[in-house]
């Protein structure tokens, strides 16, 4: 016997013995520390039900807030909104269900709790409106475009002039008056919804003036006329002549 505890190489020894440990802390811990009504159910404590029972509901549930904000309730069932319950944006509120004076839930009032859903992530289902919220008109608050209860996305204005006010302005009062920005401008429809992605086009040569300016060409008596060849050649025509407004003097 001492012969053969001699031939088992050390480290199968160290380790049978870490082994032997283990297994009589296992059983030692079994025995006294799991409570006494663990497995009789299933796998878990036989008590544990009553104590989940005991705790304080925390959620009330939609149709429970929808008894007495049944305005809310009704604007939002007919709304993109229509799946979202109203506990996910204002927090658990059965306590207030109760109890309407006891607390007043909060409203998300920030830009923090709307991305939770809308922040672009490539894992969203396609289609899933999305948003880039540190692009998305920063610094306001969501509601203050989008009613969280009823959130179609308000109509992007159609007219140049929404947001290019001031070259508006400027050409307004000028001698281009009554010349369309899109004369000079072709324009894609996406230019008002993503400006940035779909830029529009602007002219490029001294000829695009030329169209109406030219001394050859026969058009409107009132639009002023110059001679293309002796007229400043060398340069482009909006490096004297601000188009938005060209006055001449
Ligand atoms: C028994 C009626 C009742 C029920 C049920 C009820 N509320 Fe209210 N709620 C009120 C009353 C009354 C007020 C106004 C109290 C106040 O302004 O302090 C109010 C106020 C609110 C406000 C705050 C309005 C504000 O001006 O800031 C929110 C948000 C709200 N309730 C959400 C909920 C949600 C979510 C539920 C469902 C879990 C719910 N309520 C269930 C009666 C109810
Ligand atoms: C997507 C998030 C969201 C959901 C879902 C939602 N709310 Fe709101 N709720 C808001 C925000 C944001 C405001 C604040 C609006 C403001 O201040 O202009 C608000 C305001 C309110 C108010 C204050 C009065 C009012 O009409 O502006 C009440 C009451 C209210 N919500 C109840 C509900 C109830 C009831 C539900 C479910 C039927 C619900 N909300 C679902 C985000 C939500
Ligand atoms: C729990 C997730 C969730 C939260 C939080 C949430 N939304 Fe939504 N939102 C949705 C779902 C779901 C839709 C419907 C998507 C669909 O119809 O495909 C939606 C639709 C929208 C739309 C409509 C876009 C379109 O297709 O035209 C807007 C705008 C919007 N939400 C804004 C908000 C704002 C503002 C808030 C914060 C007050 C908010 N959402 C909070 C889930 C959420
Ligand atoms: C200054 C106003 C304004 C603010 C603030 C604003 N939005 Fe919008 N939102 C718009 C307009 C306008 C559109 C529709 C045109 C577009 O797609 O840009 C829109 C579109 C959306 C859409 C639909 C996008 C799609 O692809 O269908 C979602 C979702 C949305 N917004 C969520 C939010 C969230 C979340 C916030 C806050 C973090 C927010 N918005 C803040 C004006 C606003
Ligand atoms: C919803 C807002 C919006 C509307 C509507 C709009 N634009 Fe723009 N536009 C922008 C923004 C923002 C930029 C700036 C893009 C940048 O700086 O990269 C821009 C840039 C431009 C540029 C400059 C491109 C460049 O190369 O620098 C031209 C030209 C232009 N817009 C013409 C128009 C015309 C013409 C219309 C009407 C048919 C129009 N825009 C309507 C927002 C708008
Ligand atoms: C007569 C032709 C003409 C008309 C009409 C015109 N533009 Fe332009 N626009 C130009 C030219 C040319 C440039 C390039 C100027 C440069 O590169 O210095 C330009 C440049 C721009 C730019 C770039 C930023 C800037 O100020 O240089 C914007 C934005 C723009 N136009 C918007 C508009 C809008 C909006 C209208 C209508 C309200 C309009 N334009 C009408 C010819 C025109
Ligand atoms: C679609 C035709 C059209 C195009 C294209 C056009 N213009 Fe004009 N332009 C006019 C008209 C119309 C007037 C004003 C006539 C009037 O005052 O009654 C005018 C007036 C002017 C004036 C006269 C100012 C003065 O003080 O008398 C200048 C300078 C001018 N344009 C420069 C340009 C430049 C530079 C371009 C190219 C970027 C251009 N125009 C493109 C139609 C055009
Ligand atoms: C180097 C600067 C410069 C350039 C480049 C230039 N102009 Fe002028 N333009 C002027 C000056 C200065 C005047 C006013 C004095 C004059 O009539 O010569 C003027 C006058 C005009 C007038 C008014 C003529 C009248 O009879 O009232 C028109 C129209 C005009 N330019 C169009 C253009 C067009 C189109 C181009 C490009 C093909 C262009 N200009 C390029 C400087 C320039």
């Amino acid at each position: 016997m001492k012969n053969y505890w001699n031939s088992i190489p050390e480290q199968v020894k160290r380790i049978s013995i870490l082994l032997i440990v283990i297994v009589a802390a296992f059983i030692v811990i079994r025995a006294n520390l799991v409570p006494k009504d663990f497995g009789e159910l299933g796998h878990y404590r036989t008590s544990a039900i009553d104590e989940i029972i005991a705790q304080n509901l925390k959620y009330g549930g939609e149709i429970l807030c929808s008894e007495c904000h049944d305005d809310v309730a009704e604007k939002k069932a007919s709304s993109f909104h229509k799946n979202v319950s109203c506990e996910v944006c204002h927090g658990p509120a059965a306590d207030h269900a109760d109890d309407p004076d006891s607390f007043t839930p909060t409203a998300p009032k920030d830009r923090d709790t709307c991305p939770i859903c809308h922040e672009y992530l490539q894992s969203r289902p396609t289609g899933f409106p999305q948003i880039i919220s540190v692009s998305h008109n920063p610094f306001k608050p969501c509601k203050s475009c989008h009613n969280a209860h009823d959130p179609t996305p308000p109509e992007t204005p159609k007219e140049c002039s929404a947001c290019h006010k001031e070259i508006f302005s400027v050409k307004s009062l000028s001698h281009h008056a009554f010349v369309e920005c899109k004369t000079c401008h072709k324009t894609k429809d996406n230019h008002r919804l993503s400006p940035r992605e779909f830029i529009p086009e602007k002219p490029t040569s001294r000829n695009f003036c030329g169209q109406c300016h030219s001394d050859e060409i026969v058009n409107n008596d009132e639009i002023p006329k110059i001679s293309m060849t002796e007229h400043e050649p060398k340069y482009v025509c909006w490096q004297c002549h601000y188009p938005h407004l060209p006055e001449a003097k």
